[in-house]
């Protein structure tokens, strides 16, 4: 496919927020905290800081790599840089395990919506913390209502998918990223200047090494992945509509350095408040909806309309940084299916958004009347969760740096690395060498420790 005929983001900014787009989102906002907030504070916080130095940084300039060079969909991206070969089943994996995380996501992308409805509606002011939790458990539990909003959700990702990439995916990232941003500083400066946020503070900076055990190792590399929306070829699709000088280097430190920060900004905004009312930072996935809330209207109490714009504002920022992490993942699948299977852009939009919204459907239900339904303990919901962060994305992250460091040929790697800007050599070195040797070992590592595989 010529360059000519697919689309192109339209400047490297663009390029940098369209992927900061895809990485920043619920993973920051939503699971960061609660991984943190379960496995022990500030030691997870470092093991995920050298993750992302030791495996997202260089996983991710190796999809930049893969999906500039072959300019093509994920599954393709493969044939065409080793044609005949099974390496396409990276990009087909990858695919799928696009599909299966966009489906749940898409569930707790839904409940930012009725938050943000319920911030809006003034529902907050007023209410104890029991009432808090019983709310978000009736949320759950009722099957219409967030299948609702999950329909809803599916059907705002689409729209934007089916007006195509750079008007779409452009143009929402760059109004989106730095509005987010600057909410997001406000509100860590608030939580930090609470009284009592003390030993918020001293539990996501002081690290206890001792908490350091192999779940938390493998939660950190999940995390990293799934973080940074690397593993599944998603930013190697995007890297395809990237111009041909955009520095791919440069790209992946800024793209990781957003992201990064964005999770410790969402830290700083939880943990220092969460302690500050006397709130346990271990709640799981119901903390940013649980937690959040009750923190913003006990931490000013006196001021509601604070509470009201801080809690609208946030919400609705929340769903917005969701859909431009949903549009990520729907655009894999809808490109693969509409450049394999020739069908037009607008069909398999369509096949992606109805089948990932009726599994959507099926995990928002395991959350409330399917809810004895469980396996080694957990609901649907949480085994899409467990699969696609910790097994999936990991095994798709691993097997493009092998590709990327031993099969691809190094000169392709050194031009794509060159283009836009040198790279010193000892750079493009250590990038080869982590790519070859230190991310397959360290992710192998990880799981035969945490597994037991072998
Ligand atoms: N990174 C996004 C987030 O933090 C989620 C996401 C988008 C993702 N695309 C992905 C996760 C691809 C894994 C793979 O919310």
């Amino acid at each position: 496919m010529s360059d000519e005929s697919r689309a192109n983001f339209g400047s490297k900014i663009g390029a940098i927020l369209a992927a900061a787009g895809s990485a920043v989102g619920l993973g920051n906002i939503w699971r960061f905290p609660y991984q943190t907030g379960n496995d022990g504070g500030a030691a997870f916080i470092l093991v995920y800081i050298g993750c992302i130095l030791f495996f997202g940084i260089p996983v991710m300039i190796a999809e930049f790599t893969i999906g500039r060079h072959s300019r093509s969909n994920t599954a393709r991206a493969y044939q065409i840089l080793a044609p005949g070969t099974q390496w396409k089943w990276v990009g087909r994996w990858g695919v799928l395990t696009g599909f299966l995380i966009l489906s749940y996501y898409a569930v707790v992308a839904g409940w930012t919506l009725e938050y943000f409805l319920q911030a809006a509606g003034n529902s907050f002011i007023g209410k104890t913390p029991e009432q808090f939790t019983e709310s978000f458990n009736t949320f759950t539990a009722s099957p219409w209502r967030s299948v609702l909003w999950l329909v809803l959700f599916m059907f705002a990702t689409h729209f934007i998918i089916v007006k195509g990439v750079q008007q779409g995916i452009e143009r929402s990232a760059k109004i989106l990223m730095p509005v987010l941003f600057i909410l997001l500083i406000i509100m860590a400066f608030c939580s930090v200047l609470l009284p009592g946020s003390g030993p918020g503070l001293e539990f996501l900076l002081m690290p206890d090494f001792n908490k350091v055990n192999s779940g938390v190792l493998l939660s950190a590399m999940g995390q990293t992945f799934y973080s940074l929306s690397l593993g599944m070829g998603c930013l190697c699709t995007y890297a395809s509509y990237f111009q041909s000088d955009t520095n791919l280097t440069k790209t992946a430190i800024n793209v990781a350095t957003i992201d990064s920060m964005v999770a410790i900004l969402a830290g700083l905004i939880i943990f220092p408040a969460a302690f500050s009312v006397g709130i346990q930072p271990d709640a799981g996935p119901s903390l940013v909806f649980i937690t959040l809330p009750n923190v913003l209207t006990r931490a000013f109490a006196g001021l509601p309309w604070l509470t009201y714009i801080l809690s609208t504002a946030f919400y609705l920022l929340l769903a917005l940084a969701a859909l431009t992490s949903t549009i990520s993942m729907h655009e894999v699948v809808t490109v693969y299916l509409h450049e394999e299977f020739k069908m037009s852009r607008r069909k398999a939009a369509w096949l992606v958004t109805s089948i990932c919204g009726f599994i959507g459907i099926i995990c928002a239900l395991s959350m409330g009347i399917g809810k004895e339904y469980t396996l080694f303990g957990m609901t649907l919901f949480d085994i899409f969760d467990f699969v696609t962060a910790k097994l999936m994305l990991p095994i798709g992250g691993f097997f493009i740096s092998i590709f990327t460091g031993w099969y691809l040929d190094k000169k392709i790697l050194h031009d794509e690395l060159n283009s836009g800007g040198h790279l010193p050599v000892f750079l493009y070195k250590a990038i080869v060498f982590i790519l070859r040797v230190v991310a397959p070992i360290g992710i192998g590592f990880v799981f035969i420790n945490e597994l037991g595989v072998l």
